[in-house]
Parts: C-alpha cells; sequence; structure tokens
C-alpha cells in the first residue's frame, strides 16, 4: 500500500498542546452533524466509503485524502432535522440544496486546513449536465463522485436489508447517467456494485474504522492556530441551530478563558478551556429543534432528552483519543459537586477546577442569553442565582468570587 507523507512533522517553533488525527477531527464533526434527525447515523462516514472505492477505481495513483475529508464534512452547512429530511429525497430541488452547500463552503472557508476541500463540498450536489455551462468554475471530480454516493446512501432504506435493494438503486443510478451524474463514475459504481461485499462493507462500521486507520492515520495536526480554528468551526455549526445560541459555544469559550486567566491557571490549561467552550455543546446536535425552541415549559421526557447532550459531547470528544482534558472539561459542564447533575452524576472529589470553571461559564453565558420562554438577566440577578448555587453545594464558590470581582471584564468584554 502506497505511503502518505505525515500532514505535518515539523511542529518546532510552535507549543505543542494537542496533537489530533485531522481525520478523527472531521470524522467527529460528521458524527456530530449525523446525530441530527431520526437516527441515520454514520451518513458522512458512508458516504465516504462508497466515494473512497470508486475514487481508487479510478485513480488508483491519486492521493484520496481530500476525498474522504470532503465526505466526512460534505454536509455541515446543514442546519436543522427538517432540512436534513429534505435532502434525503432522491430528487431535490436544486436551489434547496444549494443553501446547505453554499453555508458548507463558507464554514470551511474559517479553517484553513480545510480550504483546499471548499469546492467539492460547494459542488456535491451540482448535476453533471451543468458542468459544461460553468464559467470559470472546475467542479472537481472528487465532488462529482461524492454526488453520487450521496445519493446511492440516500436511497439505502435502513429498514430493509441491503442486499434486497441493491438493484433497485442501480437501476435508478443507471437512468440519471449523463443527466445527474458523470457516466464514467455511474459505469464504475455499476461495475463494484455487483460485488455483496461493496454493499455490505456499506453497513459495517468496522471495516470503515479499519481503513480510516490503515490509510489515514499519519495525518496529524497540532498548531494552536489549528486546533482552535477546527474547534470554532465546531461551536459555529452547534450554534447554528438555533437564532437563541448564536455565540453561545463562542462566550462560553470567551468566558471559561478569562475566568481561567483570572484564577492563574496555566497557559496551557487557559488554552484547553478555550477550545473546550467551543466543544462543550457539541452532543447538542442530537436534541431536536422542536425541544431546543420550544417556548412553553419542557415535559419530563424532554427535559430527559436534553440531558443526553452531554453524553454525546463525551463519547464524540473521546474518540479522538488525544484530547482527554478538553473531552472532559467540555462534557462536565452539567455536573455538580453534591453529584446531583447529568450525565454521570460525578461528585466534587471527581470534578478537577477546570470542569467546575466550565460549569460556571456555562450557566453565567446562559443566564446573559435570551431564551424562548424568557430575556437576558441583568447582572444582579445572574449573580443572586450562581450564589444560591454555591450555597446548595452545586457549583464551586471561588469561580463564582473570581466571576463576581472581574464581572464586566469577563462578561461584556466579549470578543
Ligand atoms: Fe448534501
Ligand atoms: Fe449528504
Ligand atoms: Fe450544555
Amino acid at each position: 500500500m502506497q505511503e502518505i507523507p505525515a500532514y505535518k512533522t515539523d511542529i518546532k517553533g510552535e507549543e505543542k498542546v494537542i496533537s489530533v488525527n485531522l481525520l478523527d477531527l472531521a470524522r467527529m464533526l460528521s458524527e456530530s452533524v449525523d446525530l441530527m434527525e431520526d437516527g441515520v447515523y454514520h451518513h458522512g462516514q458512508r458516504v465516504a466509503y462508497i466515494a473512497l472505492q470508486i475514487f481508487e477505481e479510478l485513480y488508483p495513483a491519486k492521493d484520496a485524502f481530500n476525498l474522504v475529508l470532503a465526505s466526512f464534512l460534505h454536509d455541515i452547512g446543514i442546519d436543522s432535522e427538517e432540512k436534513k429530511k429534505e435532502v434525503r429525497n432522491f430528487i431535490v430541488d436544486q436551489q434547496i440544496l444549494s443553501k446547505h452547500t453554499l453555508d458548507g463552503e463558507r464554514l470551511l472557508g474559517q479553517v484553513d486546513l480545510l480550504k483546499e476541500i471548499k469546492a467539492i463540498v460547494k459542488h456535491h450536489h451540482t448535476l453533471y449536465e451543468d458542468i459544461d455551462k460553468m464559467e470559470e468554475e472546475i467542479v472537481p471530480i472528487e465532488a462529482q463522485i461524492i454526488n453520487l454516493a450521496d445519493r446511492v446512501d440516500a436511497l439505502i432504506d435502513p429498514s430493509c436489508h441491503i442486499l434486497g435493494q441493491k438493484n433497485i438503486i442501480i437501476n435508478k443510478i443507471k437512468k440519471y447517467s449523463g443527466t445527474m451524474f458523470n457516466p464514467e463514475i455511474v459505469d464504475c459504481f455499476i461495475e463494484l456494485g455487483e460485488k455483496e461485499a461493496f454493499w455490505l462493507d456499506i453497513d459495517n462500521q468496522y471495516v470503515h474504522n479499519k481503513l480510516w486507520q490503515q490509510r489515514f492515520s499519519r495525518k496529524i495536526i497540532a498548531y494552536e492556530k489549528d486546533i482552535r480554528q477546527f474547534a470554532a468551526l465546531c461551536g459555529d455549526i452547534v450554534d447554528r441551530k438555533s437564532p437563541f445560541t448564536k455565540s453561545h459555544s463562542k462566550r462560553v469559550a470567551s468566558i471559561a478563558k478569562k475566568l481561567g486567566q483570572a484564577l492563574d491557571m496555566s497557559e496551557e490549561d487557559i488554552f484547553l478551556l478555550e477550545i473546550a467552550g467551543e466543544l462543550h455543546d457539541i452532543g447538542k446536535l442530537s436534541i431536536p429543534s422542536s425541544i431546543l425552541h420550544k417556548e412553553d415549559k419542557l415535559t419530563g421526557e424532554e427535559k430527559s432528552i436534553i440531558k443526553q447532550h452531554t453524553y454525546h459531547t463525551y463519547y464524540l470528544i473521546d474518540r479522538l483519543n488525544t484530547m482527554y482534558t478538553v473531552r472532559d472539561w467540555a462534557a462536565l459542564h452539567h455536573e455538580k459537586l453534591d453529584g446531583s447533575g447529568y450525565p454521570f452524576h460525578l461528585k466534587a472529589n471527581q470534578l478537577d477546577l477546570g470542569s467546575r470553571v466550565m460549569a460556571v461559564a456555562d450557566i453565567a453565558t446562559a443566564l446573559s442569553e435570551d431564551r424562548p420562554y424568557r430575556s437576558r438577566l441583568s447582572k444582579k440577578k445572574i449573580l443572586d442565582i450562581l450564589w444560591d448555587l454555591v450555597k446548595d453545594n452545586k457549583i464551586d464558590g471561588d469561580v463564582v468570587n473570581t466571576l463576581e470581582a472581574n464581572f464586566d471584564y469577563i462578561m461584556f468584554d466579549f470578543n
């Protein structure tokens, strides 16, 4: 197998706080977007798998890294489960599709390492018959392959056995050869589709994981700037889901960072707090908008569904296998010192300073934001609520004290 050079090995001159696999990070983002909607898990990875089989057949000598990266991230522009359902129909109006392809392109533009795949994501629904009409724009072959792979996955009915559907799917794709899809890619897909293993592999996550590890495991990112840009992208994707939280992750990151500074934490820990702040609600994509946007009181069941978000935050970050401190600080923000928090019911001795800072940063941020059921609260009201929580042994008094002493700087000097 062809050896792929390390993405970045030279990290001299830059402080290396975390190093993380770029593809793992992209997969984490893809999995978080996959949490939206009715259990259609791993769409990004399935598309990556189908696309990679085709790409390697057509271009055995070319590096497939960008194709896989773009497959993982192709739908990050989707911001609600309604839109996600819409694009699972086989034929969708191009106008509707262009919203998420353009949003995806824009979101990727804020991360230097992802700029190369912007055009692929932008064109992953561009029709083959429209390519010639495009002036001065190149539709990368990767985009054309993802287009087909994405439609194949949309055609798969998860309630039926995959082998029973293969001929129907092949015939449907064939019908649109030359109009929707590049005929060369369709022919390659038809040939691959004759093998049962091709279809069984689509459903088999073990095959995917082994594949990604073998091929792309050496692409590591370690620069603070890159990690920060990636984390900010994660925060934006979560925040876009609700108009009430449009800058929530960013504000939690900023407030946690300033609290860390005021508490004299180390430079490294302050950086990790900032990253954890951007990621703390990444599991929120698993919560239906109907609950997030509800104006009336939540029912008991809805409240318990909300509680799954930090569980997902924990395991999404855990799979990166390197960012354990970030994982804990991000995912434990609803735990309480007396053990009454969620989802793990940890107690004071299991909650370190970083976790306590995140808990206070999250509550203070939430209280200073408008919600569907109330407007933002005043400084006095926010501090009253926080001190009540300290009295009840829920959150850390030293952290609240530090917040009170630097309130205006920490809360309102937001950048
Ligand atoms: Fe899409
Ligand atoms: Fe898709
Ligand atoms: Fe939360």
